[in-house]
């Protein structure tokens, strides 16, 4: 049985996160989501938020993916759930130098625990999060970007402000 666990800041998931999950969940057994809390970013949706709503989106769909939350050192946390695997999407050529870095770090720090980097469908290839939150603040739309449950909790964050 494969376990993999698939890390991530998920401030809010998108398609493009959602493409990545499907992919995993039919290539390994089990697979973790699992929520960064504590990033040095300041998130947009607190992590209660996000965790409510992946398992809202992913609970329904997949059977072998559950969502879970983790602090400290992600291979400490993929001992600990005894995963061989962590998976990663990568875009772009420029997601590499980054990706790199940490698969190698990891790799350092425990080397039996395998990276693997997945390509989501081309039409996410130019998707973030960071960008969905940019447009939502400035009032574009990012539907077909990112879940309903997303967009509207989007449109509702940034309406006090506009
Ligand atoms: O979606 P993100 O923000 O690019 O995810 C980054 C994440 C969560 C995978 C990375 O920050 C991480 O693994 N953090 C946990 C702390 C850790 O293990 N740091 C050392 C990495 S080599």
């Amino acid at each position: 049985m494969t376990t993999a666990i698939y890390p991530g800041s998920f401030d809010p998931l998108t398609f493009g996160h959602l493409d990545i999950i499907e992919r995993s969940a039919r290539l390994f057994d089990n697979v973790i989501v699992a929520i960064l809390t504590n990033s040095q970013k300041v998130p947009l949706f607190t992590v209660e938020e996000r965790t409510y709503i992946m398992r809202e989106i992913l609970q329904p769909r997949f059977r072998n993916v559950v969502v879970d939350v983790f602090g400290g050192l992600l291979v400490d946390y993929a001992k600990q759930k005894k995963a061989q695997v962590i998976v990663r999407g990568i875009r772009a050529v420029t997601d590499y130098e980054y990706e790199f870095q940490m698969a190698l770090m990891n790799r350092r720090l425990t080397p039996d625990i395998e990276t693997v980097f997945m390509m989501p469908a081309e039409n996410y290839s130019y998707l973030s999060s960071r960008l969905v939150k940019e447009i939502a603040e400035l009032g574009g739309s990012v539907a077909g970007l990112v879940p309903e449950i997303v967009e509207k909790r989007l449109k509702q964050l940034f309406k006090k402000e506009n």
